[in-house]
């Protein structure tokens, strides 16, 4: 699996009679990389704004496991996109170097993130002016 951009994916819904049950399997079965670090955000009112950064290494999968909230992504060209995570089993795939930030949490939203890399602030980018800047710099070194 490879993706050009965020991407929203489709877990497969295992349920029977006595309840649901997803998997997400890492190593490109369900989750598009080996997954190394796992952590939750729950507790935020609807009117907080998180994450606010990109990170240079880690990809992501971002999943409600339980209640709702939005995700918004700004890729390196300017494109803007707004997804709803309102599912248990629907997740949204971030790759490195997308400005993202997280918001309009449910009372009862747990946020499941499942990240490619351990915890390393060096490579988060937590400045937009930042996060610009570098953009530019990488594509003037491709152009
Ligand atoms: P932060 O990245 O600001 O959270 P969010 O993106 O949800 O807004 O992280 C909050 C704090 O937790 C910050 O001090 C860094 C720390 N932290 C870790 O130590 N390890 C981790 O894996 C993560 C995601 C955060």
């Amino acid at each position: 699996m490879q993706y050009q951009g965020p991407q929203m994916l489709e877990f497969q819904e295992m349920g029977d009679e006595r309840g649901h049950l997803v998997v997400c399997e890492g190593e490109g079965r369900d989750i598009p990389f080996d997954i190394k670090r796992i952590f939750y955000i729950y507790g935020s009112d609807r009117g907080i704004v998180r994450g606010q950064h990109a990170n240079k290494e880690t990809e992501f999968v971002i999943i409600n496991v339980a209640g709702s909230s939005k995700i918004k992504v700004l890729d390196r060209k300017g494109n803007e996109a707004v997804f709803i995570l309102n599912r248990p089993r629907t997740g949204i795939y971030i790759p490195r170097m997308i400005w993202k930030e997280m918001y309009d949490f449910s009372e009862d939203s747990v946020l499941l993130c499942l990240a490619s890399e351990h915890y390393n602030a060096d490579e988060y980018i937590r400045n937009y002016e930042d996060f610009l800047k570098i953009v530019r710099e990488n594509d003037e070194e491709t152009d």
